[in-house]
C-alpha cells in the first residue's frame, strides 16, 4: 500500500512560502503546518493568517499540527482560514470537547503525543480521531534526531486500530529521512511527515521523492 508524504513548512522559507509549497506539491499528498506558541513548547511559528494565504496557493491538505497549550481558541479560525485538519495533544488533558468543537467547524481531527507519552493515554480516543500523530521528536524543533524507541508505540497503534478495523491514519513526525522512512513504514506509518529532510535538501521535490520510495517504493 502507498501511503502519503507530508512535507512539513517550518523547514521551508517562509519569505517564498508560495514557491517553497509549489515545488514539492507533486511529491506530497498533505502539507504539514506546524503550529507553536512559545509556551506548549519552547518556539513561536505561525497561525491563522498564514494558513489563509497558503490556501488559494494549493490543493494539498492542510494538516495543522497544533503545539500551542490552548488550542481551543484557534480552532475556528484555523477552519475558516481553510486548514482542512487539526491535531491537538493529549498532554493537555480530555482531548473530547475539542473533538466536538472541531467535527462542527468540518476539520479532521488529530491526536497526538509526545515521544515520552505512553501509547496508553491515546487509547481511549482512538474512536474518536481521523489521525493519530505519534511524535518521534520532542516537539518544538526541526532538524532533531529520531527517536526509534517511539516505534513500539507505532507499532502497538497499528495493531489496534487494525484489530479493531478503526478509520484512523498513522503519523509520525519528526526526524524522517529516507533512512527512517522504512523503519517507520514497517512499524506501520501512512502518512510520514519530514521538513528538513524536505526543505533542507538542494532539490527538494526529488528528496521528497526519494523519502517516499525508501518508504513504500516506486509505487506512485
Ligand atoms: C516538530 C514538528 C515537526 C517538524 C519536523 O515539533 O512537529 O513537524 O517540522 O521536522 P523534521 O522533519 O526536520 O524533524
Ligand atoms: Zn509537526
Amino acid at each position: 500500500m502507498t501511503g502519503k508524504l507530508a512535507p512539513s513548512i517550518l523547514s521551508a522559507d517562509f519569505a517564498e512560502l508560495a514557491a517553497e509549497v509549489a515545488a514539492v506539491a507533486d511529491e506530497a499528498d498533505l502539507l504539514h503546518v506546524d503550529v507553536m506558541d512559545g509556551h506548549f513548547v519552547p518556539n513561536l511559528t505561525i497561525g491563522p493568517p498564514v494558513v489563509r494565504s497558503l490556501r488559494p496557493r494549493t490543493d494539498l491538505h492542510l494538516d495543522c499540527h497544533l503545539m500551542v497549550d490552548n488550542p481551543g481558541v484557534l480552532l475556528a479560525d484555523f477552519a475558516e482560514a481553510g486548514a482542512d485538519g487539526c491535531t491537538v495533544h493529549v498532554e493537555l488533558g480530555d482531548p473530547r470537547p475539542l473533538f466536538e468543537f472541531m467535527r462542527g467547524l468540518g476539520l479532521r481531527v488529530g491526536l497526538s503525543y509526545n515521544p515520552e507519552t505512553p501509547f496508553d493515554a491515546v487509547r481511549p480516543y482512538l474512536d474518536d480521531i481521523d489521525l493519530l500523530l505519534t511524535m518521534s521528536v520532542h516537539p518544538g524543533f526541526g532538524g532533531q534526531a529520531f527517536i526509534p524507541a517511539v516505534l513500539d508505540k507505532l507499532a502497538e497503534a497499528r495493531r489496534v486500530v487494525d484489530e479493531r478495523e478503526l478509520p484512523v491514519e498513522l503519523e509520525i513526525d519528526g526526524g524522517i529521512t529516507a533512512e527512517t522512512a522504512p523503519r517507520a513504514v514497517a512499524a506501520g506509518a501512512d502518512i510520514l511527515v519530514a521538513g528538513s529532510a524536505v526543505f533542507h535538501a538542494d532539490e527538494p521535490a526529488q528528496a521528497a521523492r526519494m523519502i517516499r520510495e525508501a518508504g513504500w517504493g516506486k509505487q506512485r
